[in-house]
């Protein structure tokens, strides 16, 4: 059955990509599948098994690629997201956040009574506000206890105050305890591989001694969940670990790409050059308007002789590294890969689905923006 998100009869479908109005965001569908199928391979045959963070790409055709490759869903930050992902065919998600708004927590339960829903808590107030939500609707929600075991963002403590919280949802009505969540984002792209590893690790450590002490009060952890695109190869064949949330995999940017090169530059924003006001500065109609703001700096595809772009609103700023002239003309179109793809993804509606130079397929990113 098509799906209502892949329009295939746009005006674009069939057209040269260089026909596009600019900026626009392509997926490149070779780079794109090789990185599915990459990530696919690697979690084969293992214990775990890979639920990628739907964040990144906010595009349920994105979304059904992965579980078509063998994802069970997805992982997403906020319930609207997971709603767009419901709707666009996806019926497993895991909301790897707190949902605490009285109107969230009315649109989890919802959309429990449509899916296999799960959500995170770090909270015995929040735990409590739940259950009687679901309880009130009728519907069954997953639950699993996030641990801040190094992360330093949300989370319980590990051990007995993980504890105290997994008890509490194992009693409450409506709710199902599933296990547990660590998120090693302190080090998913630390570009020290050794300390990368070393520092997840001992979040997962003390994760599985926290599972340990659930078991031996008889609860159930059946799930783990946990890591980044930066850590799959370490997070993902911890022993105990069943559940990994890369997401960046897809897309990439540059700096991820520079640690973890298994996966490639998917995501771009095709550019005119608009203006060469001197020899080695190269000015393009990509700002941060269709780039993002990010720390790590968005740089121009296949000229290495172009520095990392200087970005104001809807200006992009290129200046050769060794101060000789570009050979780009006013006019030219240079792809642009933004320093952080799922902050830049979250500011385009739609993505042109590109191969061998032609627009293949119009994707919706239905769940673009969505924030709540
Ligand atoms: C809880 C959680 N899991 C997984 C991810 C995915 O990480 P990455 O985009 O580095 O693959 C993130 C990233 O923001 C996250 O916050």
């Amino acid at each position: 059955m098509p799906y209502r998100d892949e329009i295939s009869d746009h005006p674009a479908v069939g057209r040269p990509v260089s026909e596009l109005p600019t900026p626009a965001p392509l997926v490149d569908l070779d780079l794109l599948e090789a990185n599915i199928a990459t990530m696919a391979d690697f979690f084969r045959g293992r214990p775990a098994h890979i639920r990628p963070h739907a964040k990144t790409h906010r595009a349920p055709a994105v979304a059904r690629r992965q579980v078509a490759a063998g994802a069970p869903g997805v992982t997403c930050a906020k319930v609207s997201m997971a709603e767009a992902m419901v709707d666009g065919g996806i019926d497993d998600v895991y909301i790897a956040n707190e949902v605490v708004s009285p109107p969230a927590v009315e649109r989890l339960c919802a959309l429990a009574a449509r899916a296999r829903v799960a959500v995170a808590v770090d909270d015995a107030g929040n735990v409590a506000q739940l259950a009687a939500a679901a309880s009130a609707r009728g519907v069954r929600i997953g639950v699993l206890v996030e641990l801040d075991a190094g992360v330093g963002r949300c989370g319980s403590r590990p051990g007995e105050p993980a504890l105290a919280l997994a008890e509490t949802v194992a009693r409450a009505p409506g709710l199902e305890l599933r296990g547990l969540h660590a998120y090693e984002g302190h080090v998913v792209q630390n570009a020290d591989e050794a300390r990368r590893r070393a520092e997840t690790e001992k979040m997962l450590d003390l994760t599985m001694q926290t599972r340990d002490l659930l078991a031996r009060h008889g609860l159930p952890v059946r799930e783990i969940t946990c890591g980044g695109t930066g850590t799959y190869a370490i997070s993902g064949v911890y022993p105990g670990v069943t559940e990994h949330q890369a997401g960046s995999y897809v897309y990439m940017d540059p700096g991820y790409h520079e640690k973890i090169p298994a996966f490639g530059l998917a995501f771009s924003l095709l550019c005119t050059v608009m203006s060469r006001p001197a020899p080695d500065r190269v000015i393009t109609d990509g700002g941060l308007q269709v780039l993002a703001s990010s720390p790590a700096p968005a740089m121009a595809k296949n000229h290495p002789e172009l520095g990392p772009a200087r970005l104001s609103e809807e200006h992009g700023t290129f200046r050769t590294l060794d101060g000789s002239a570009s050979d780009l003309r006013v006019g030219d179109q240079v792809e642009v890969h933004p320093g952080h793809c799922c902050a830049a993804a979250n500011l385009h509606d739609r993505v042109y689905a590109v191969r061998g130079g032609r627009v293949e397929a119009v994707w919706l990113a239905t769940a673009r923006g969505c924030s709540q």
